[in-house]
């Protein structure tokens, strides 16, 4: 995705197997803790991009057992949104490999899921178009030998918090590199 304002803040992880990504999943759902008042005001938009196979669901789903999903988390790359509900929160996994055209973001309706106390994570944001919706963080995925890289931009106010709080999370974890 390209960025059209310049991040707030930038954090670099090298992520060398599952685990490492099951790790930077888990921070992340910290620092949506952390900043749930926040997000209960304004919402989460948090954009994934990377090619086929990069961790995007592999990120969400740690994210979402750290914040106490117990059942399957299955990608919603065919139903193209899973919801989950979080304490005082509404998590929602969209994923839009599937749309062949940006229309087709608001013609299912899911402008409306995106506001107060809504946690939107978005695999394959850009085929939503530039204008669907205003991103607070920016995770951008890559394979990178074995393992994978992920690169995070917090383009807002609240997304530069949940950055923070993320770094703060993974810096109590070994390998950090932020
Ligand atoms: N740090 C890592 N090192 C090596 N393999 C990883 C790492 N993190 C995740 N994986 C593996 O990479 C694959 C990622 O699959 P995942 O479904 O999360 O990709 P995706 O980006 O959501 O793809 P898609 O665009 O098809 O939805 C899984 O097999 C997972 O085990
Ligand atoms: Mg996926």
């Amino acid at each position: 995705m390209e960025l059209h304002t310049p991040p707030r803040l930038h954090c670099h992880f090298a992520l060398a197997d599952d685990a490492a990504t099951a790790r930077l999943g888990a921070a992340l759902a910290q620092a949506i803790e952390a900043n749930a008042d926040a997000i209960a005001r304004c919402g989460l938009v948090i954009a994934l991009s990377g090619e086929l196979g990069s961790g995007k669901t592999a990120l969400v789903r740690a994210a979402l057992r750290r914040l106490g999903v117990t059942g399957l988390v299955r990608s919603p790359t065919f139903s193209l949104l899973e919801l989950y509900s979080i304490s005082r929160l509404n998590f929602y996994h969209f994923d839009f490999y599937r749309f062949s055209d940006a229309a087709e973001f608001a013609a299912a309706g899911f402008r409306d899921f995106f506001g107060p106390a809504a946690v939107c994570a978005i695999e394959w944001p850009e085929r939503a178009g530039e204008q669907a919706f205003t991103t607070d963080l920016l995770i951008r995925m890559q394979v990178a030998d074995s393992g994978r890289i992920a690169d995070i931009d917090a383009l807002t106010q609240v997304g530069q918090d949940c950055l923070n709080g993320l770094s703060r999370a993974w810096q109590t974890s070994p390998d950090a590199a932020c």
